[in-house]
């Protein structure tokens, strides 16, 4: 199983995260490519068993500037034999907390790709609860696919 994991973080909460959870993956055997959602491209998709996007979330409720070419890309892809699951960490000091999982929650499920685990919302930096349920959405992603 081949699972893309692709994040965008600005100051680097989500990119420790994705790295936690890239590791916690790679430890249960699964095959991961990590990397930042600038550099994905949304038609390779479907190559993989699964994608898992993380994002943080920008500008009243907004899917981050960089990574909104990808977002717009999805509404053209059939993902209907790739997974899926989102998280981020976002600021509840903001309104709308952590939109832009909701946002790419919505246009991954409307290009026919199936969720696999509920999308997690991290207030700011990730306590142990939090890692515990970013394992948590890790085993669910493994599950989907055996
Ligand atoms: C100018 C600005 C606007 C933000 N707007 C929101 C927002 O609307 N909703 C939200 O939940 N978080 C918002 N945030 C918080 C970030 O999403 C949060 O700090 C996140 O943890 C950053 O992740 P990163 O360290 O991976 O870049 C905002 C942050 C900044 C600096």
């Amino acid at each position: 199983m081949n699972v893309l994991l692709t994040y965008i973080s600005m100051t680097g909460r989500n990119k420790k995260i994705a790295e936690y959870l890239a590791d916690y993956l790679e430890k249960k055997d699964v095959e991961v490519t990590l990397e930042q959602i600038v550099d994905t491209d949304a038609f390779e998709l479907p190559t993989y068993d699964a994608v898992i996007v993380e994002t943080y979330t920008y500008n009243d409720g907004e899917v981050p500037d960089e990574a909104k070419d990808f977002y717009d890309d999805l509404a053209d892809v059939d993902l209907k034999r790739t997974k899926f699951a989102v998280l981020g960490s976002s600021s509840k000091a903001h309104i709308h907390f952590g939109r832009a999982v909701d946002y790419f929650t919505m246009a991954l499920n409307s290009s026919n790709s199936e969720q696999v685990a509920d999308s997690v919302k991290i207030d700011q930096d990730p306590d142990e609860d939090d890692f515990k349920r970013v394992e948590r959405l890790g085993d669910y992603v493994i599950k989907s696919l055996k």
